[in-house]
């Protein structure tokens, strides 16, 4: 009777853990920008206000999607489908691509 108690215990702290460390990954594997992210055509102003505009507004129908999920080559023809749905300007949908591309 004990040891039944203790395993649907452990059971449901496996869970709990499991659910929670998921949630957090997802949220983590969006970087923050740092000057090491900087790049010929991406200041650190840019890169902070892409990903601030990414964050607004790229979860309204589904998750965020990690900038590492795609290739920067990917992430262009992704945003030139994405973007219009947003209601966002062009000038904003740039910065949000020089985000997820890591400004590629
Ligand atoms: C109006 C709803 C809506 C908004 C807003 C939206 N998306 Fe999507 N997104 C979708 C739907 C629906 C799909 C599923 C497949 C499809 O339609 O291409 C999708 C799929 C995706 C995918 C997966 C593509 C693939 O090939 O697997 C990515 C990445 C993505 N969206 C990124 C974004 C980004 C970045 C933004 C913000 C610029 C954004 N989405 C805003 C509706 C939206």
């Amino acid at each position: 009777m004990n040891r039944h108690y203790v395993l649907a215990l452990s059971i449901v702290l496996l869970v709990f853990i499991v659910s929670c460390s998921k949630s957090n990954s997802a949220g983590s594997s969006l970087y923050t920008p740092t000057s090491a992210d900087v790049t010929s055509t991406a200041t650190l102003t840019d890169l902070q206000q892409g990903r601030a505009l990414y964050v607004n507004n790229c979860n309204n129908c589904h998750g965020l999607y990690s900038p590492d999920d795609y290739a920067s080559t990917q992430w262009k023809s992704i945003i030139s489908m994405m973007g219009p749905r947003t209601g966002m300007s062009s000038s904003e949908i740039l910065l949000v691509t020089k985000y997820v591309s890591r400004g590629k």
